[in-house]
């Protein structure tokens, strides 16, 4: 059995999505199982070593599970203000999310890779999504909701794995949908025609909870289908969103290694410890001070 405690502050993690349950190569170290105001998060945190490759120190990362261990947790019943909340308690303040999307582009193929830039919210208002209320008020700017610094790196990452078979879209419009069904025809065409890129279930509330806790968050998304807009695919099912993520899974887990490997490098300190977004809430804070 794993320590249940680990001391030394976290700053990266990962939150895996479907397919991307466990990252292999790195030694586990803990598993924590936190429980924070909001509740328990998604799953125990582990705590993973990584042996940076410039200069062989070991990096500790934390890794949660989204859906649970046992993908057992649909996306509308994601405690993510619990996973924001326990991962920030242990230290974190760079978050690399992971999640399958459909595509909703031609140029945008199933197994393609896909680093949003922004996000459409058609979330239906019944996720928990602040930790402000009940007397606390904010307002966190938005207009990103990415962090372009990580961004960079993921985006450097993904190239350097061309050779590889990884093929990725700098940028895009991700549209975060209630679920759990997929779209309608119509809607994925309304999407479309709205200039949405990708669509998934998760990236929201996660990015705003986030950004409400001064955590540079970057979403990397695989393509597993051509939503239902596309006319000469299959509508998208479950078995081919977890067909082709399966296929994929050795891409999804270099790529996320290797971002995980340069953010491990001292350069890229700053980055991960979030300086340049650290205190940015306090000015969102309209609460008055008594
Ligand atoms: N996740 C993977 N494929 C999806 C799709 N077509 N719509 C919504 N979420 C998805």
């Amino acid at each position: 059995a794993l320590p249940k405690e680990y001391t030394d502050p976290v700053r990266i993690a990962v939150i895996g999505g479907t397919g991307l349950r466990e990252l292999p190569g790195f030694t586990q170290v803990a598993t924590l199982d936190i429980t924070t105001p909001w509740g328990k998060p998604s799953a125990p945190i582990t705590i993973l070593h990584h042996k940076c490759s410039n200069n062989g120190q070991d990096v500790a990362v934390a890794f949660l599970s989204r859906h649970g261990l046992h993908h057992q947790i649909a996306p509308h019943e994601v405690p993510a203000r619990a996973n924001i909340a326990a991962l920030r308690s242990i230290g974190v303040r760079t978050i690399i999310a992971f999640s399958a999307v459909g595509s909703l582009q031609e140029h945008i193929k199933p197994r393609d890779f896909v680093v949003p830039d922004q996000i459409i919210d058609r979330t239906k208002g019944i996720r928990p999504f602040t930790f402000f209320e009940g007397g606390a008020v904010a307002h966190v700017p938005f207009g990103d909701p990415f962090d372009e610094r990580v961004a960079k790196v993921v985006r450097a990452c993904g190239h350097s794995l061309e050779g590889e078979g990884v093929v990725l879209h700098d940028r895009g419009t991700l549209v975060c949908m209630e679920g759990p069904q997929f779209s309608t025809r119509a809607e994925s065409n309304l999407y479309r025609s709205w200039g949405g890129s990708v669509i998934n279930m998760s990236a929201l509330p996660e990015a705003k909870l986030a950004r409400e806790a001064e955590i540079a968050y970057q979403m990397i998304c695989m393509s597993t289908d051509y939503d239902c807009w596309h006319e000469s695919t299959e509508d998208v099912t479950v078995e081919m969103v977890m067909g082709n993520m399966k296929a994929n899974a050795v891409n999804a887990k270099h790529f996320v290694t290797a971002v995980l490997d340069e953010l491990a490098k001292d350069e890229h300190a700053e980055v991960v410890q979030a300086k340049h977004i650290a205190g940015s809430v306090k000015f969102g804070v309209s609460t008055p001070v008594p």
